[in-house]
């Protein structure tokens, strides 16, 4: 094979990665920015309530997790409504006994359509689980901005998971309700 060939093979070769890589950062930062639908799901029929807010995730991770979570709470005499963030929703949080807001993280960035939801939909003196779905599951920093969007009154609670930890979520979940 000559010298020429073998670098038009690399050259093309790199070419490839690079197309591939920067269809995977633009489909990831879409997603944290996508609009869907308000879709409410409802999990239970317990006497309590429980309000879950997520962004989707490109594979359908947080989905998993946050129907794990509304499982564990339906078992626990919950009545769970599930939907996505939007400016359309109008729950009143006031009426929940608790709250989860969650979604995923792309290059160090959570969904700013999550976090505009928060900001303008404020509660008080409610139990919130934000909860995020992450391969640096050390890294609190995501985690931590949305948090304080919650305010001082509210007890805070915060989980990052990877996609398959439903079992961690589903006990943290069921340790919060007790408290
Ligand atoms: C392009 C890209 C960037 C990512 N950036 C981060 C990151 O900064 N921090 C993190 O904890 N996880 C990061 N992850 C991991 C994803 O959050 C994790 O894979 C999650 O499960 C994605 O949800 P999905 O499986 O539904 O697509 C990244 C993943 C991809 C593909």
């Amino acid at each position: 094979m000559s010298l020429e060939l073998l670098i038009l093979i690399v050259f093309i070769l790199l070419l490839v990665c690079i197309l591939y890589i920067s269809v995977i950062v633009k489909k990831s930062v879409e997603c944290l920015n996508r609009t869907y639908e308000p879709d409410e799901i409802t999990v239970g029929e317990g006497k309590k309530l429980a309000l879950i807010i997520y962004q989707p995730t490109r594979h359908g991770s947080i989905e998993n997790i946050s129907m794990a979570i509304a499982e564990e709470l339906a078992l626990n005499d919950y009545k769970v409504i599930l939907n996505y963030p939007s400016k359309l929703l109008n729950y009143r949080l006031n009426e929940y006994d608790l709250i989860c807001f969650g979604g995923g993280v792309y290059f160090s960035r959570t969904s700013p359509i999550l976090s505009d939801y928060i900001l303008s939909n404020p509660c008080k003196n409610k139990k919130v689980l934000v909860y995020l779905v992450g391969r640096l599951v050390d890294e609190e920093k995501e985690i931590n901005e949305l948090a304080v969007l919650l305010g001082g009154s509210n007890k805070v609670y915060k989980a990052k998971v990877k996609k398959d930890q439903t079992k961690e979520v589903r006990n943290l979940v069921s340790s919060i309700i007790k408290e």
